[in-house]
């Protein structure tokens, strides 16, 4: 087992972007859980199953290759042989990952795949559940936060970049939803785990957030 460094939070709070760049300096794999649930929607989306047929969105979690690969520093994401980093980031998908992650069947397949993935490398994991559920045991737990306002200008940018122009308030009101389900759900639920350092960016910048985690981590 390699070194785990597990970073906890609701959606915008800067964990994707500093997860990778702590990844980055320290040479650990980058994993990205958030994008295998999102992953396992847009097979569903595709298939036309219903969220409600939870025997069914399992299925598929435990059918399709979920695969993550860098090329030229931008981490992209793969079900089977198929780039599909950009679709997984649409509205049409972000509306309905919660519900599909909050079914127990897909859950117990992901972490499952999340824990074969430390056997082997060092690894910086970013999701909701790292700290609480798949690796209580990590050697270093994190839990980011920050204001909501500020969590939905930084996902206007992620928005933009895939040609979608929402408001402040509609991205807002998709968070409020999100961290709502996410927080409620009855299966591992967005929580701080006891022994998580929590970090708040709502006043930091980007160089700040990382170099605090990695500070902890080197010294
Ligand atoms: O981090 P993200 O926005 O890409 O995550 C998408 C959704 O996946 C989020 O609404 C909650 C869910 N998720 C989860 O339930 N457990 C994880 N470990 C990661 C993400």
């Amino acid at each position: 087992m390699g070194i785990i460094v597990a970073i906890d939070g609701p959606a915008g709070s800067g964990k994707s972007s500093t997860a990778k760049e702590v990844a980055r300096r320290l040479g650990f794999t980058y994993v990205d859980t958030g994008a295998m649930y999102r992953t396992v929607t847009l097979e569903a989306l595709r298939r036309k199953v219903d969220v409600k047929n939870e025997d069914q969105v399992a299925q598929i979690a435990q059918e399709i290759i979920i695969g993550f690969k860098w090329i030229e520093d931008v981490h992209h994401t793969f079900l089977n042989d198929e780039d599909v980093s950009d679709k997984i980031r649409s509205t049409v998908v972000a509306d309905m990952v919660s519900p599909v992650s909050a079914i127990p069947g897909v859950r117990e397949v992901l972490a499952e795949r999340q824990r074969q993935i430390a056997t082997v490398d060092n690894i910086v994991m970013e999701g909701r559940d790292i700290g609480t559920n798949v690796f209580p045991d990590a050697d270093y737990k994190f839990y980011m936060d920050a204001d909501i306002r500020v969590r939905a200008r930084r996902r206007i940018k992620d928005y933009q970049n895939i040609g979608q122009d929402l408001s402040i308030d509609e991205i807002v009101l998709e968070l409020q939803k999100r961290d709502k389900i996410d927080s409620s759900r009855s299966h591992s639920p967005l929580k701080k785990a006891k022994d998580a350092i929590i970090i708040d960016t709502t006043d930091l910048t980007f160089e700040e957030q990382v170099n605090k985690i990695v500070t902890i981590i080197q010294y």
